[in-house]
């Protein structure tokens, strides 16, 4: 049993939906959490800036003691994951190998699509862990980079959302896919619009919910779990504070936050 924090980090917001699905699977928890506002985004990033960022902000939630960190950003996952658990003694998860193993058990045709960042879809790390679990795999990678910002702004029922959601999705409804995978931690808040758009025969892969789980299984089986009592506050670092965090925050997370400081990583 071990009561230390979890450390949660992503490029921006989008993490929260991983910080909301951890906190309805583990509310003991303590949960300390990192968005990299100030250099938001990283879909469009290369993998030297994004491993670099990442490390940096690893050694910022080292610094607090945490006894995991959960690399709540798909881009990340994507291109720092290997470098971070190599690197660092304490656990390290992603949000790809969760999505992975539920996309697989999802599909029952073999034909999976997967939607994310310009980093994540040209990093194949989703693609290249499905074919070899299953080289029978038919997989459809679309990059959707146009979503973030919509989300952002909270237009997921907006007629220009589905425009453009229509335009990305027809390539995967072409392969005849039952699977999309929504490989982005923004994605979760638009699957309502995508289930209305697709229809309820395409199963969707939340990355947030996935990796939740994972972390939950993995802390228990490696006895990491909290014994703590209560529901701890989250702790909120951004490395710059935005306008519209909070209200967009909110939105993410579903409720009120509380405990947002600005920090500087670069020097961790
Ligand atoms: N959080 C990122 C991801 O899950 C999306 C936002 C960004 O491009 O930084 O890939």
């Amino acid at each position: 049993m071990d009561n230390r924090p979890l450390g949660v980090f992503d490029s921006g917001i989008g993490g929260l939906t991983v910080v909301r699905a951890l906190h309805e699977l583990l509310p003991n928890e303590q949960l300390i959490y990192l968005g990299d506002t100030a250099r938001v985004p990283y879909g469009n990033k290369s993998a030297e800036t994004i491993i670099r960022y990442s490390r940096e902000i690893s050694r910022f939630l080292r610094s607090k003691n945490v006894k995991a960190i959960i690399v709540a950003c798909n881009t990340a996952s994507a291109y720092a994951l290997t470098v971070l658990r190599a690197e660092l003694n304490i656990p390290v998860f992603g949000v790809i190998e969760p999505g992975v193993s539920a996309a697989l058990s999802a599909t029952h045709n073999n034909r999976v699509g997967i939607i994310g960042t310009i980093g994540t879809i040209n990093s194949g790390a989703y693609q290249n862990r499905l074919r070899e679990q299953n080289p029978a795999l038919a997989i459809t990678a679309q990059a959707t980079p146009l979503l973030v910002p919509l989300i952002e702004e909270d237009w997921l029922e907006h007629s220009a959302t589905r425009v453009i959601l229509d335009e990305y999705l027809w390539p995967l409804r072409l392969a005849g896919i039952d699977t999309l995978v929504l490989a982005c931690t923004h994605y979760p808040l638009l699957k309502p619009t995508l289930t209305n758009l697709l229809g309820h025969h395409i199963a969707l892969v939340d990355s947030a919910q996935t990796c939740a789980r994972f972390v939950h299984e993995a802390l228990a089986r490696d006895g990491l779990l909290s014994t703590a009592d209560g529901e701890p506050p989250l702790e909120v670092y951004l490395t710059d504070l935005p306008v519209h965090f909070q209200k967009a925050g909110g939105r993410f997370l579903r409720k009120t936050l509380a405990h947002v400081s600005v920090v500087s990583v670069e020097d961790c």
